[in-house]
């Protein structure tokens, strides 16, 4: 399944012929298993009113990462208050020194009100991108345009998403991603997750992308460790490989008891999976009528219930909409969407899923911007993307969360069932010319899943390199 054109492209001769062919030249990501902090260096600007750069500070610092100020004097009175209002220490922030390589450049955008503070965007970000390290992170913070908000401030408020989008375009040969955190404005605090891992090595095959931030429940930053799933369970539907597997590795990582669910057929692959984690196994087809209440049923009385739910498992039968058998429809939209909605269901009307309960569906880039021989793949994970945003307020009520991760090209069996070429193009149609690795993916779902994640509901959050075409 490797990507050989990468290991190509980084030979003398490799990078050579590629350059003169007028071929891209995938950069090699840094990924890193090491936790969700920044240890780097960060540059920091703020527009007058603004009201992110304590959560900013603190994260940045959280991590032993060094922050340095940027901007006029209005951002930069903003970001040293914040500072004071964190710690004194922090008082003593330093201006920025020009030149040197940074590993964030970071704007803090909530004071804009009108089209001319975009001019803002420009007098922080050009100067200072030659200075971006490879493998650097572009964040910018913007205000959670709703309906009611003063006609300008939404407009601009909204225009940061191309921002963000195009920027992380021109960023993905050198590795570098860019984001964009909406936050409202209530909800600064609960900033400080999301900032770590838009950071953190952990996010490097997610760019482009816009991430809202609401009020969650109340946490506790100093309690934030290496394990922070210790003495949680976590179901994962299709753990015994690829992405669900990924996804149950990591979460064990993180101190989660895993149940791994996969078909009767994967038998012992799932047992041996299942054990290496000191996890266990459920074999079940998630489209039978009885799964749901099979499985719920078994963690109430195995576990006493289940803090998280990752929706993982997933086929594709590929056909133009003019070719497809009814079978073919309708089995996808089974396992994909209507399986998920069940276990849902179930789950929810039983109270199985414990205070502050996560759950996770895996949809697609299919399911956002279309694919041609998809046409029930695309249904199916549209749907899922509708089933987060319809349920997202019911959980908060409860304290919970429910989010999607939207995975682009993704080495794993699914895709190495493709035909080669294929698989050739589709690897390179994105801002870092290369798949993303199952790793990737369950990173992001371990964000959703962690505890100081509580101000992130209803999220659909691409997990692409940032795609190229489509929406
Ligand atoms: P995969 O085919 O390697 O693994 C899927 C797993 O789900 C398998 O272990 C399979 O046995 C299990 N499964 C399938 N139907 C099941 C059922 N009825 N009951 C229980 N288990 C079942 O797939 P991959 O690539 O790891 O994909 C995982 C998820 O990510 C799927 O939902 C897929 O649609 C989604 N995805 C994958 C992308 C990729 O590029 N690989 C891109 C976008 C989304």
């Amino acid at each position: 399944m490797g990507d050989r054109y990468i290991d190509f492209a980084h030979t003398a001769f490799g990078a050579r012929l590629l350059r003169l062919a007028g071929l891209p030249r995938p950069p090699r990501l840094h990924r890193d298993d090491s936790p969700a902090r920044f240890a780097g260096t960060a540059v920091l600007a703020a527009t007058a009113h603004s009201i992110a750069a304590a959560p900013v500070v603190g994260a940045v610092q959280a991590g032993g990462g060094s922050v340095a100020v940027a901007g006029d004097a209005e951002g930069a009175e903003v970001i040293r208050a914040a500072a004071m209002y964190l710690d004194a220490d922090s008082t003593r922030l330093p201006d920025e020194v020009s030149g040197e390589p940074v590993d964030a450049l970071i704007f803090d955008a909530t004071g804009i009100s009108t089209t001319s503070g975009l001019n803002e965007l420009y007098r922080f970000f050009h100067p200072r991108l030659p200075s971006l390290a490879a493998n650097g992170r572009a964040i910018l913070i913007g205000l959670d345009p709703v309906a009611g908000m003063e006609p300008r401030t939404y407009t601009a408020m909204r225009a940061l998403e191309g921002f963000v989008r195009s920027l992380a375009k021109e960023l993905g040969r050198r590795g570098a991603t860019a984001q964009l955190l909406r936050v409202a404005d209530d909800a600064a605090p609960w900033l400080h997750a999301p900032l770590d891992f838009v950071l953190s090595a952990r996010s490097a095959f997610v760019s482009g992308q816009v991430l809202t931030i609401s009020r969650g429940q109340l946490f506790d930053r100093e309690a934030a460790s290496d394990r922070p799933l210790a003495g949680k369970v976590a179901l994962v539907t299709g753990a015994s490989r690829g992405i669900g597997l990924a996804t149950a590795n990591t979460l064990a990582r993180d101190g989660a008891a895993i149940v791994g669910v996969d078909q009767p057929a994967t038998g012992q692959r799932l047992v041996d999976a299942m054990s290496a984690i000191g996890g266990t196994g459920q074999m079940a087809d998630i489209s039978a009528a009885d799964a749901p209440k099979r499985l719920v049923d078994a963690l109430l009385k195995d576990h006493g219930g289940v803090d998280i739910v990752v929706h993982n498992a997933g086929i594709t039968r590929d056909k133009t909409l003019a070719r497809m058998s009814a079978e073919q429809w309708e089995s996808v939209l089974e396992v994909n969407l209507a399986a998920v909605e069940r276990f849902n269901q179930r789950l929810l009307e039983r109270a199985a899923l414990r205070g502050a309960g996560r759950i996770v569906c895996v949809a697609s880039t299919s399911g956002i911007a279309g694919n041609g021989g998809q046409t029930n793949y695309g249904t199916s994970k549209a749907g899922i993307i509708g089933m987060v945003q319809a349920l997202a307020p019911h959980l908060a009520k409860r304290g919970h969360t429910i989010n999607a991760v939207a995975p682009g090209f993704i080495e794993t069996d699914m895709t190495a069932a493709m035909p080669a070429l294929n698989r050739f193009v589709a690897r390179r149609m994105n801002a870092v010319s290369q798949g993303g690795l199952p790793q990737d993916v369950a990173e992001t779902i371990a964000f959703f899943a962690s505890p100081m994640a509580t101000g992130v509901n209803g999220n659909v959050l691409r997990v692409c390199g940032q795609n190229i075409i489509g929406a």
